[in-house]
């Protein structure tokens, strides 16, 4: 026999006290789903997505009531936008009658209770590929995107919105879009910015949904890449920076992203703010579970509650995850 005053496993032996110490919960209700929309009449799936799927309006409001009985009350909306709206300056962003704003009305009219959240950044509409306009020289221009950004916020507000994402990582964007909002009588309408956004290859099957990743259309030198606005993976303190810019700026949320690879920049945001947290378990976090679990790998179940599990551990109050509607159902089932 060991001398031990201190066994931890005391309070391990049998599911009630371990329940009894649980520290952390996972709810559907911390869950934010993202769904795909496009023009087609039908729905398309996504290759390096299983599961997810590009919805047909006429689809969509199905896919989110079904979400809704599962106990997740917020959407969030990416475009597949056709070749032929896409610009240098992706104006087809703040088209009134466009894809986005479309859906936003109809799910207000088929689910007026579910939140809605948009994604605010040009790469959807760009023929550049850049969430901001690119200057002759090949620059992401900042303000001049800004000025853009607010006009398609505008527009998804005045379509029903509840939540503004700004995606973009464009310096200044917040107090714009609130200035913006306000001015427009949608005092309101939240902002949930994306506030620590990195430059990630995770977006990886994202940008093969939306077809929008950076290209050369023009004879213009196009970056191959976002860093000159998404953050350095190697860099942590400068998210505190963003964090604190957006909470002055009028953030009524911030997010980290990507998520796994992440979570001390989600933790370090929960330390050093009285927002809430939300965390993007991005779309290569979910192919790589995917693929792994088509091959029989790993049991995706029990990855996925613990993964979704993990984010709340580190502080995360909301979780965007294309997981969502599978970790509703499995909580459901308890
Ligand atoms: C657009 C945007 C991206 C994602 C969300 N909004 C892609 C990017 O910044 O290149 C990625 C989401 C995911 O990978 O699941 N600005």
């Amino acid at each position: 026999m060991l001398d031990l005053l201190h066994r931890p496993r005391r309070l391990r032996r049998t599911p009630a006290l371990r329940t009894m110490v649980r520290q952390t919960s996972l709810q559907a209700r911390n869950l934010i789903y993202p769904l795909f929309v496009h023009e087609g009449a039908r729905n398309e799936s996504i290759g390096s997505m299983p599961g997810c799927q590009r919805w047909c309006l006429d689809a969509l409001g199905d896919e989110v009531g079904r979400a809704w009985d599962l106990g997740i009350r917020c959407v969030v909306l990416f475009p597949k936008v056709a070749d032929g709206l896409k610009s240098e300056d992706g104006a087809e962003c703040f088209n009134e009658g466009g894809l986005i704003p479309r859906a936003i009305r109809r799910l207000k009219a088929e689910h007026p209770a579910m939140a809605i959240m948009t994604d605010v950044a040009l790469d959807p509409y760009s023929s550049d590929g850049h969430d901001g306009i690119v200057s002759p020289e090949g620059v992401v221009l900042n303000d001049e995107t800004v000025e853009i950004l607010c006009q398609q916020a505008l527009a998804q507000a005045r379509a029903g919105a509840d939540l503004i994402g700004p995606s973009d990582m464009m310096d200044g964007r917040v107090e714009a879009i609130r200035t913006c909002l306000d001015d427009e009588g949608f005092t309101d309408v939240g902002i949930i910015s994306y506030t620590a956004k990195y430059s990630s290859a995770y977006y990886g099957p994202f940008r093969d949904a939306l077809d929008s990743a950076p290209r050369a259309s023009t004879g213009k030198p196009i970056p191959s890449n976002k860093n000159t606005y998404q953050m350095d993976p190697a860099n942590s303190s400068e998210a505190i920076t963003e964090a604190q810019l957006d909470e002055d700026e009028g953030a009524d949320i911030l997010m980290v992203k990507p998520g796994l690879a992440y979570l001390d920049i989600v933790a370090k945001l929960k330390e050093n703010s009285h927002l809430p947290i939300a965390a993007y378990n991005v779309s290569g976090e979910f192919a790589m579970v995917k693929a792994a679990a088509e091959r029989g790998w790993i049991d995706e179940r029990q990855v996925v509650l613990e993964t979704l599990l993990c984010f709340r551990r580190a502080g995360a109050d909301l979780i965007l995850t294309y997981h969502a509607p599978d970790g509703a159902a499995w909580l459901q089932e308890g």
